[in-house]
């Protein structure tokens, strides 16, 4: 995947913003990767079976997270079930209105009112109730069905799930024989109504309740009483503090103590598994042992729909705790899209979060002239010349020997240049190469080779793919 298009992209969307103030993404939420990366498969939802598993294999799902390679996919192979015209189907517990039509099922006041009555269990949210639709939320883990109404059942059903954020409660309407073929014997056989319970790894919402039904053949399946619950606490991570709940915030953070970028690298994952807070901190983990000079301290992962649709859990990875106050990025629109932020949680390293950030030293030279072939631009000192390591003239307004080490220009993000040993440092660090502030002297910016901004960080942008590379 060419990173340094979809970067391009990015920057070319940022002015499009629905705000007038044309606001640009921030780099810690990389829409273009994002969009790329298109959306879930579409889980193999089980039909005219009591109830379907979906295992989710969490130390799998990390160990190939930290590895950044893509998940195999945990599909359960969804009961196929031959059928044949006529043949009789599962059989609900539920009360079957009269007259038997898809439009008195939707209207039939037992389904609301048990709906409407439903307790909420402890430990859980409620976050739509009586709707006309199931959903269609982030990781489908599968169902079961009940013989009555019952939600406090389900979330102890959802609670002995690994990987278990929510479930959605609802009547449905079901063939009580199989109505196919069309103008068959059994079109339109009676109603069973079958009480699902359908678990998920991440937030059932209104917004994506969209399964509203479908047809077999001429048998109109529809949904009545739908609840959504959703479960707030997320799993622990080892070697992390106890997460802190940003709810549809993600972090937009600011650079650190040196003017230096604080995030040191993002992931997303759009593979279909449930949101498990374990795989990002895998990844930080990772990413401190491989880069150990842009370690990973503290993370803020999240679920992004696509209008209103689950698509992945995103995980963005920082050097050092970013405050509370900066969690404000909700949502951002991208090609006519709007990509939002839901079930975001940070999670601080527990032996070290990063902070406080030490000042680096400042490579400016005390006395201009005493640094080999570095050289001062102006009386003024307020910038320096130098040279990079093509022996181009560069020209900086101050940089720190902390900077990362380079020999190339190209090992620097867009915008830097890899400036050569001769300054104050004794080895080469990479700066931002900006125009300096004073008139005298033309300045010659430099833009090298393509963008290679991706190099930088040990881990980037990284999308997983279904089953792919
Ligand atoms: C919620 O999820 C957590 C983490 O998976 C789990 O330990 C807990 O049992 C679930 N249920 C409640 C009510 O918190």
């Amino acid at each position: 995947m060419n990173f340094s298009k979809l970067f391009k992209g990015a920057v070319a969307i940022a002015a499009l913003t629905s705000n007038a103030f044309a606001q640009s993404v921030p780099a810690d939420f990389d829409i273009s990767a994002i969009a790329a990366a298109g959306p879930p498969p579409t889980p193999t939802i089980a039909s005219n079976v009591a109830a379907q598993t979906v295992v989710y294999n969490a130390n799998a799902v990390e160990a190939s997270a930290a590895a950044e390679q893509s998940a195999a996919a945990q599909d359960s192979a969804a009961t196929k079930v031959k059928r044949a015209a006529c043949d009789p189907q599962l059989q609900g517990a539920g009360p079957v209105p009269c007259p038997d039509t898809d439009q008195a099922f939707v209207s039939y006041a037992a389904f609301a009112s048990a709906a409407s009555a439903a307790p909420t269990p402890s430990g859980y949210v409620n976050t739509f109730k009586n709707l006309k639709a199931m959903n269609n939320a982030l990781g489908y883990m599968g169902y079961t069905l009940m013989d009555t109404y019952d939600v406090p059942l389900c979330s102890s059903k959802c609670d002995k799930i690994n990987g278990c954020a929510a479930f959605n409660v609802a009547f449905e309407r079901s063939p009580s024989l199989d109505p196919s073929p069309s103008g068959g014997a059994c079109e339109q056989p009676a109603t069973t109504t079958l009480i699902k319970c359908v678990f998920w790894g991440g937030p059932v919402t209104a917004a994506n309740a969209v399964n509203d039904g479908q047809w077999r053949n001429n048998y109109h399946v529809v949904i009545a009483g739908s609840n959504g619950y959703v479960n707030q606490t997320v799993d622990y991570c080892q070697g992390y503090n106890a997460p802190n709940f940003y709810g549809g915030r993600a972090l937009a953070a600011p650079n650190d103590c040196n003017g230096q970028s604080s995030l040191v690298g993002t992931q997303y994952w759009n593979d279909g598994h449930p949101f498990d807070s374990r795989r990002c901190s895998a990844a930080c983990d990772a990413q401190t042992n491989a880069n150990p000079n842009a370690p990973c301290r503290f993370f803020n992962t999240y679920v992004i729909s696509r209008n209103g649709q689950s698509y992945g859990q995103y995980c963005a990875m920082y050097k050092q705790q970013i405050d509370d106050s900066y969690a404000t990025l909700s949502q951002v629109q991208y090609n006519g899209a709007t990509y939002s932020v839901s079930y975001s949680y940070s999670f601080a390293n527990a032996q070290n979060n990063g902070l406080p950030c030490v000042a680096s030293p400042i490579t400016s030279c005390s006395s201009p002239g005493q640094c080999g072939t570095y050289r001062q631009c102006n009386p003024g000192a307020n910038c320096y010349c130098g040279y990079d390591t093509a022996n181009n003239v560069a020209c900086f307004q101050g940089a720190y020997c902390s900077s990362q080490t380079c020999s190339t220009n190209a090992q620097c993000g867009s915008g830097y240049i890899c400036l050569s040993a001769n300054s104050c440092c004794g080895f080469s660090i990479c700066v931002p190469n900006t125009v300096c502030a004073n008139g005298l002297n033309a300045r010659h910016i430099f833009r090298r080779g393509a963008e290679k901004r991706d190099q930088v960080q040990g881990l980037s942008a990284v999308h997983v793919p279904d089953g792919g590379s």
